[in-house]
């Protein structure tokens, strides 16, 4: 009798434990949903640099990510229904810190780009059955006037405005394909 409840105990909790794990079909479905964020958000941060870079070059378009990166972000992230965050090893801005999973996941990738392999997003379910995706941001050229080296791409005038804004700024110094941080998006539960 004790080893009859025992075994149909197990089975119920073989069954719940299985119930709560995040299936292959649910990974690919959050898989492509993050992505999509992630494009969007991209997107949104680019087109609007891209203006304020050709109407008054880094001078200009420094204060306005300074002002509205985090905005336009979490104006996305209400649209999406997820929480959308960029962080990064080499911070420039302190409120975009990493937590630990985030730190480990960015460690991973820049192993990975180290050893030469493919980086691609991971999807994943945490203690609290949150719904995470996290994708790599690789440098491309046109990132380089604010994020790479000093007196090569960066000049002295973006450097110091740079400075001023993010006294802390471990931003530059970067090349173009160099991983400059991840997009850490949170789904939030239905
Ligand atoms: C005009 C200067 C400028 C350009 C060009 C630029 N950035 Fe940034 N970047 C900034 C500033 C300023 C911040 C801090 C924004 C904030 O306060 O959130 C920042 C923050 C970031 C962050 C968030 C992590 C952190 O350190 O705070 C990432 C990731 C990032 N940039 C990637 C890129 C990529 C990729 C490109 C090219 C597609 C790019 N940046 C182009 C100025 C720039």
């Amino acid at each position: 009798m004790i080893q009859r409840t025992f075994y149909l105990l197990s089975i119920l909790l073989i069954t719940i434990s299985c119930n709560s794990s995040f299936s292959e079909k649910e990974k690919e479905e959050y898989r492509v949903k993050g992505k999509e964020i992630a494009e969007a958000s991209f997107l949104a941060l680019s087109t609007q640099l891209t203006e304020q870079m050709k109407a008054g070059g880094p001078a200009q378009a420094i204060p306005f990510c300074n002002q509205k990166a985090m905005p336009i972000t979490n104006e996305l992230s209400d649209k999406f229904k997820a929480t959308i965050k960029r962080t990064s090893n080499n911070l420039r801005n302190p409120d975009n810190a990493p937590s630990k999973r985030e730190s480990e996941i960015l460690a991973d990738f820049q192993k990975m780009k180290m050893d030469g392999k493919q980086l691609s997003p991971i999807v994943e379910l945490d203690a609290n059955n949150k719904k995470h995706f996290y994708a790599p941001i690789i440098l491309k050229a046109n990132c380089l006037v604010c994020h790479g080296k000093l007196n090569e791409t960066v000049n002295i005038k973006t450097d110091s405005i740079i400075k001023s804004l993010y006294p802390n700024d471990k931003a530059t110094g970067y090349a173009e394909g160099d991983l400059r941080g991840i997009w850490s998006i949170t789904f939030k539960n239905k």
